[in-house]
């Protein structure tokens, strides 16, 4: 049996080269329906564990193993756990023994983005389910290689764009697509999140103890240590994340497609810049906006940070605009604002307005981790599967780079790459730290 040994950083093989990808295969469990499902923790901090205690809540699922570089992160977590399950896990701080572990049939993958693809696959290639924190990605190119790892290795993949399974969500979308509003011509999406202010600038300072900085690192590149780009505030980097425009975004642009359908945008335009907080430490910008140009509609991505008054004075949500009305959803409700015309001297509305929907459910998160367990036994296709979690991330990250080059891009779904645009090419993949490299196509 091939040891994940091998994938050992100190090696110095390459990581491609170490795919074998039949003898890895058979060492796949699939659960029966009957079966307990053992989960797996890779970065517990923030979303991984909520995640997990999420998954919990399936009668038939136990947590197997938690695994963080940050040992205080992890001490943290795994008291909690005992605390309201009885139970302690095995604890990791290398990703790669939790994935030795025959017993765990799954993993959840909370860390940030840039460690998202490698971490997937190597699950794949271990024979484990996984549920991969949003975005899918840190890069359009590592999108379509998790999407083809998912697939060669028959993965359950489901990504942490949990919207997919809120049942407003679901009736918002449906709304869209009946026709009901008339023909939509443009969908706005946003995030205003006036919570997350200005990050002031800090010195590098020691790595804190306990702290596996190179692999928190992976496959980004090498710098000293700063807290403005550790946990959280990791989303303001380029190197691990792409600001609010595919943190928020793939959550909103998600939405605007499960609506308008797959189909990728032909052309995008964006501007910004760090116009409310210039100084303070954080590269993306603070105030963007984004229009991407389909075959019959137009998207406007807007996002903010320090401020919430954004579209139909709410922080966040997907408008979808029609010849007759307009849907406005966000995460707590949805409705319909019908357009009104002078017939005969009379006002009137030329769709049925629809006041407030409220939101049932918790908004769709547990009912998405339900899904996931489901779908491991029946091995179906998870509500957002890779490809799914990939079309809204390639969206998303084709905001970034065309605000990147600052100029308007053309856009190839098919082939997924900017037709003669040297530049705009080169932003879709990362390179790599030595010696990780990315997986196999
Ligand atoms: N779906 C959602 O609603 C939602 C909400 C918040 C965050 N997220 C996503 O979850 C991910 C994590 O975000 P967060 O806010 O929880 O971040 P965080 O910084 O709070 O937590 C990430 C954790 O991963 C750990 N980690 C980093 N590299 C690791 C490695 N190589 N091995 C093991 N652990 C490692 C860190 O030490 C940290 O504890 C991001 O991709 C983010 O976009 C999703």
């Amino acid at each position: 049996m091939t040891s994940r040994r091998h994938f050992v950083r100190d090696s110095g093989i390459a990581f491609g080269a170490m795919m074998i990808p039949g003898v890895l295969r058979a060492r796949v469990r699939r659960v029966a329906p009957s079966d307990q499902v053992r989960v797996g923790v890779i970065g517990c901090n923030g979303m991984g564990f909520d995640n997990l205690l999420s998954i919990l809540k399936v009668p038939e699922v136990e947590c197997g193993a938690l695994c963080d570089v940050d040992a205080s992160v992890l001490g943290r977590r795994a008291d909690e756990l005992e605390l309201a399950t009885g139970g302690r896990p095995p604890l990791y701080s290398d990703f790669r023994r939790l994935l030795d572990d025959p017993d765990i049939d799954a993993v959840i993958i909370g860390t940030p983005d840039h460690w998202h693809c490698l971490m997937m696959v190597m699950a794949c290639e271990a024979g484990k389910d996984v549920y991969v924190e949003k975005p899918l990605a840190n890069s359009i190119g590592e999108c379509g290689l998790m999407v083809a790892a998912a697939q060669r290795h028959g993965t359950v993949v489901q990504a942490g764009q949990w919207q997919r399974s809120g049942a407003h969500w679901s009736d918002a979308a449906a709304y869209a697509r009946s026709g009901e509003i008339g023909r939509i011509r443009l969908v706005k999406a946003w995030a205003y999140q006036g919570w997350m202010k200005a990050i002031p600038v800090k010195p590098d300072e020691a790595v804190p103890e306990g702290v596996d900085y190179d692999m928190w690192l992976g496959p980004a590149p090498a710098r000293p240590f700063n807290p403005n780009r550790f946990h959280f505030n990791f989303r303001w980097f380029w190197d691990y994340a792409g600001g609010l425009m595919t943190d928020w975004g793939v959550h909103m642009i998600d939405m605007v497609h499960y609506g308008m359908g797959d189909a990728g945008p032909t052309r995008i335009a964006a501007s910004g810049g760090k116009f409310a907080y210039p100084d303070d430490a954080s590269e993306t910008p603070d105030t963007m906006q984004a229009v991407f140009e389909f075959d019959d509609y137009s998207m406007l991505w807007e996002h903010a940070t320090g401020i919430d008054l954004g579209p139909y004075e709410r922080n966040h949500g997907v408008a979808f605009i029609g010849n007759r009305g307009t849907i406005v959803v966000d995460r707590g409700k949805w409705e319909v604002l019908p357009e009104a015309e002078d017939i005969d001297g009379r006002l009137s509305y030329l769709t049925t307005p629809m006041p407030v929907q409220r939101r049932q459910d918790d908004g769709g998160l547990d009912a998405h981790m339900a899904n996931f367990v489901d779908c491991i036994k029946t091995r179906e296709q998870p509500r957002c599967n890779a490809a799914v979690a990939a079309r809204a991330a390639v969206t998303a990250h084709l905001g970034n780079i065309a605000f990147k080059t600052g100029r308007r891009l053309t856009w190839d779904d098919a082939t997924r790459s900017f037709p003669d645009d040297a530049e705009a090419n080169a932003l879709l993949w990362p390179e790599y730290r030595s010696p990780w490299t990315l997986p196999p196509a």
